[in-house]
């Protein structure tokens, strides 16, 4: 799939996060970077915990740090999620139903996987 720079450049601001990510218990790493309307691309990683429940994925932390960065209701353009996953990783249930209070049915959402360095693209709405 052909990518354009833009989506390009957010699928590493992804890729670059997920070294972060804090996963001793799964051994997945995951990484997200969202695409704020005004132009800020914010990062999340996934973080885990002993109490595996309390484990918060990649896109939830991204969407907590896109809060902190001022982001309201519909300020998120579009999602990049990179992951190792035999084929793509694609967003839980809770982090679907927390990107969408977030970005709009429309907002691209681009699952990245870095063994095969393959992208797809989707749409919140299509999720
Ligand atoms: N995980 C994410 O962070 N995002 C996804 O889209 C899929 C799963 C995390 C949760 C857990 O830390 C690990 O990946 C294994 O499920």
């Amino acid at each position: 799939m052909k990518l354009t720079p833009k989506e390009r450049a957010l699928i590493n601001a992804a890729v670059e996060a997920r070294q972060r990510a804090y996963a001793p218990y799964s051994r997945f790493q995951v990484g997200a970077a969202l695409l704020m309307r005004d132009g800020q691309v914010v990062t999340g990683v996934n973080v885990e915990n002993a109490s595996y429940g309390l484990t918060v994925c990649a896109e939830r932390n991204a969407a907590a740090a896109a809060v902190n960065a001022g982001a309201g209701p519909g300020d998120v353009g579009s999602i990049a999620i990179a992951s190792e996953a035999e084929g793509a990783a694609a967003p839980c249930g809770a982090c679907r139903q927390v990107l969408l209070e977030f970005g709009t049915p429309d907002s691209v959402v681009l699952l990245y996987n870095l063994k095969d360095g393959k992208a797809e693209r989707l749409t919140i709405g299509e999720l």
